[in-house]
């Protein structure tokens, strides 16, 4: 059905021996939606990606793909469906004894197709994160948020119906982390591309959001729209959005007094002067008091976030052509039988698939990875 969700999430646990990581998690995606998924470090993000992906398999409940499970479907169906996939590790996963052409074209030279064409293909992509002078460098060569950058134009080579994209500005600066957003709303607004994105930038969320999930040790806390989720009354959500600690969880100011008063006795012991901003210096601190930031509502986000997402979607079809050409937009529609991904190598193995590989994939996959997501997947049939 055109109107079904494209991902839906039901009711997942994920256990890893006895700890429960994903405690019932449910939710699910529409069609064009982008969806960011917020949390702590360690929370169980990422795990969520691949178990959408098929990379991991639920302990309990059902993740599904355009109606789906990926991980029930033969090698063979599994394959099909994921050239309508994209996805981003979060740690980038380059092959680094490929070059950034051989990286980012990987899912074309798997589908054969002319060596001209990819490296014009490959060329685009990198043009639109900026990178299109690195295209006969290695990985190791590039700077880790190169690595994110060429990470992203691979998984979106083949224009894919669906990214999942995990952290995909950490470690960015800020104009490049812009960049990289203003791309994810374009996937969505130009080519009706439907987005899972995990991050730790509430920036990037409230920039490119449809709807924020909130997940908290295993368990979704909160989901709305961005202004939902900015006027919730939960405090927990309130302290993730503004950045600030728990209680219990803040730095003990008694440790930092009892050390400065250490430091000071220390200096004048040594004849020096040393001004120590503390509690009993009567200075002023630069930053308010978290209650006063509260009060003053100077945790909320400000309005230019919010600006900017509607500007983009504004101006977006006159933008349209510079960065989505129109050969593009047509093959979009016919993608299916060509979309290949480099996680369908990873995940078809055997030595009569690496034997039909060209000469880059196979290379690939005898080369070093610098990925630790890489050796996380699960797969239902281990290569030999
Ligand atoms: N393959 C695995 N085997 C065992 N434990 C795992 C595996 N993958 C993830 N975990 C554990 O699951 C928990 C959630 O991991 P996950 O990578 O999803 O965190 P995250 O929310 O993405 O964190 P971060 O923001 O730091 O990337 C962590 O405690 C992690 O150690
Ligand atoms: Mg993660």
């Amino acid at each position: 059905m055109a109107d079904d969700p494209v991902i839906v999430v039901e009711n997942v646990s994920k256990s890893f021996g006895n700890r429960e990581v994903l405690k019932g998690v449910s939710f699910s995606v529409e069609r064009g939606e982008t969806v960011v998924i917020l949390g702590r470090s360690g929370t169980g993000k990422s795990v969520t990606l691949k178990l959408i992906i098929g990379l991991m398999t639920p302990s309990t409940g059902r993740a599904s793909v355009f109606g789906h499970e990926i991980h029930t479907l033969t090698k063979k169906e599994q394959l099909t469906l994921r050239r309508r996939l994209g996805y981003v590790f979060q740690g980038g996963a380059l092959f680094d004894s490929l070059s950034i052409l051989e990286n980012v074209g990987f899912p074309l030279y798997q589908s054969r197709v002319e060596d001209s064409e990819i490296e014009r293909r490959v060329r685009e992509r990198l043009s639109m994160v900026g990178l299109a002078h690195t295209i006969h460098q290695m990985p190791p060569d590039l700077s880790g948020g190169m690595q994110k950058r060429v990470s992203l134009a691979r998984a979106i080579i083949d224009l894919p119906e669906v990214v999942l994209y995990d952290e995909p500005t950490s470690g960015l600066d800020p104009l490049t982390t812009d960049v990289i957003n203003q791309i994810i709303l374009r996937l969505r607004s130009a080519l009706g591309v439907t987005s899972v994105v995990v991050t730790h930038d509430i920036k990037s969320a409230f920039t490119i959001a449809d709807r924020i999930i909130m997940l908290d040790q295993g368990r979704i806390v909160a989901q709305g729209t961005p202004q939902q989720i900015e006027s919730s009354e939960l405090p927990w959500v309130q302290h993730f959005i503004a950045g600030r600690a728990l209680e219990g969880e803040q730095i003990d100011s008694g440790a930092f007094a009892m050390a400065n008063s250490r430091f000071s006795r220390q200096a004048n012991l040594s004849g020096k002067r040393v001004a120590v901003r503390g509690e009993n210096s009567g200075e002023q601190s630069a930053i308010p008091p978290a209650d006063q930031r509260r009060a003053s509502g100077s945790h909320r986000l400000p309005q230019e976030i919010r600006n900017r997402r509607r500007d983009s979607e504004s101006d977006d079809d006159s933008r349209r052509a510079s960065t989505v050409s129109n050969d593009d937009s047509r093959r979009a529609s016919t993608l299916d039988e060509r979309r290949n991904s480099t996680e369908d190598a990873a995940a078809e193995s055997g030595p009569s698939r690496i034997s039909k590989m060209a000469p880059p994939v196979r290379r690939a996959r005898f080369g070093e990875t610098r990925s630790a997501e890489v050796e996380d997947i699960e797969l239902d049939d281990p290569p030999e």
